[in-house]
This record gives C-alpha cells, sequence and structure tokens, in this order.
C-alpha cells in the first residue's frame, strides 16, 4: 500500500485475494465499491443485490454497508468462482452466494439494492429495472464518460445507457468513478414520470 491509497475493508481484501487466486479481473474497482457500500447502508433493512459475482470483491464492498436487518444475495454462472466467492462470507447468514443464471435471482425481489454486473444489465434492461422496489436503487458500472447528450460510445449513440437514463421509472445520473469510467446510479420512482429526456 503507498501513502496514497485508501485501506479497503478486510473482506474486500480477501474477494481481492480470491480474484488473485483464481486469476480473475473484472473485480469492480474500489471507487465503485465504496458507492456499493454506501447504497447498502442507505437500506438498513433492505434486499441487496448483486448480479455477477466474479470472486466476491462487489459483493464485500456491499457487505461493508450491510445492516443488522438487511440480507444479501449475489448470483454467479461459473460455479468456480461461485464457490470461491462463497467462502469469503461462510460466517455471515446474511449473505447467499447462489450459482447459475442471473434470473435466480428474481425469486429473491424487490431489491432494494441492485448491483447489476454479471446478467441483465444489456440482455434485459427492462427486466432489470423491474426487479427494483420502489424506491430501491440501481448501480451499473463500466460506463465510458461522454461529453455529449445523448451519451455516445464508439461513435454511436450509447442506446443502453439512454435506456436507464431516460426510463419513466427511474431517477437516474451518470456520475464519474475515475477520468475515465463512469457509473449509472438510479432509484426507482414511486410514480412513474410522464415525460423524460
Ligand atoms: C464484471 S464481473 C463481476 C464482478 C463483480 N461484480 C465485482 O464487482 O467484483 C461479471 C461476472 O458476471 C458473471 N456473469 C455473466 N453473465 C452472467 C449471467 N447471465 N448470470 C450470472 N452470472 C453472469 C461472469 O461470469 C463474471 O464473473
Amino acid at each position: 500500500m503507498t501513502m496514497t491509497q485508501r485501506a479497503v475493508p478486510p473482506r474486500v481484501a480477501a474477494a481481492e485475494r480470491v480474484a488473485s487466486e483464481a486469476g480473475f479481473r473484472k473485480s469492480c474497482i474500489s471507487e465503485v465499491g465504496r458507492l456499493l457500500g454506501l447504497a447498502a447502508s442507505a437500506k438498513p433493512h433492505g434486499i441487496i443485490a448483486e448480479s455477477g459475482t466474479g470472486s466476491g470483491v462487489g459483493t464485500a464492498w456491499l457487505h461493508s454497508g450491510l445492516g443488522a436487518g438487511a440480507r444479501l444475495v449475489t448470483v454467479e454462472r461459473d460455479e468456480e468462482l461461485a464457490r470461491r466467492a462463497a467462502s469469503v462470507f461462510a460466517d455471515d447468514k446474511r449473505v447467499s452466494v447462489l450459482t447459475g443464471d442471473w434470473r435466480l435471482l428474481e425469486q429473491h425481489a424487490p431489491f432494494d439494492v441492485f448491483f447489476c454486473d454479471g446478467g441483465g444489465k444489456r440482455d434485459d434492461p427492462q427486466g432489470v429495472v423491474e426487479l427494483l422496489a420502489p424506491g430501491g436503487l440501481l448501480i451499473l458500472d463500466d460506463f465510458t464518460p461522454s461529453p455529449h447528450w445523448p451519451p455516445r460510445f464508439g461513435g454511436e449513440v450509447d442506446q443502453l445507457r439512454l435506456f436507464y437514463l431516460t426510463h419513466p421509472a427511474l431517477d437516474a445520473t451518470e456520475m464519474l468513478t475515475t477520468p475515465a469510467s463512469s457509473v449509472v446510479v438510479a432509484a426507482r420512482r414511486l410514480q412513474p414520470c410522464e415525460t423524460r429526456s
């Protein structure tokens, strides 16, 4: 650790070790992780969900804000990764690591926080929105900041990002996590808004 790096919670460090052992390189960055912890903290009795557990780094960040009355459910389709990630949370009954397709999450919905990071985000965005409880928070990472509106990626309008940012059931915004990466953060409205632009 250098003088400029902020320490991460011990369970995040454990999940990062699992990632290293497994050769897994798609874990969320700490800037996203701190947002995940914050979101979980805001819903102390909530159901917190994640699609795409990976080695458990994002799960561990969500866990860092998990209330005593909250539950955390995450799903990973890679059996070996799911098994390894589950070992990081074996001591906490509030956490369930499921193995299989992200749609296994449906039986645990609606969610107060949903970090949609593997399955759903691209293949069923409307289905993702429908899994949110009223007031539920959705977090999507790994976007590339765009100075344009509508946002562009690779020279084209980024229709996926636009879908989330203008969805009538969501209050949504995009935030920089690093100079080169961003997240979309959204809350499900109690009443859909009639027009969004
Ligand atoms: C970006 S990585 C997840 C990183 C993790 N959320 C974190 O923050 O550390 C995406 C993961 O989603 C998993 N995945 C992709 N599609 C999936 C699906 N349809 N159902 C379940 N898991 C899926 C991949 O195997 C991969 O491990």
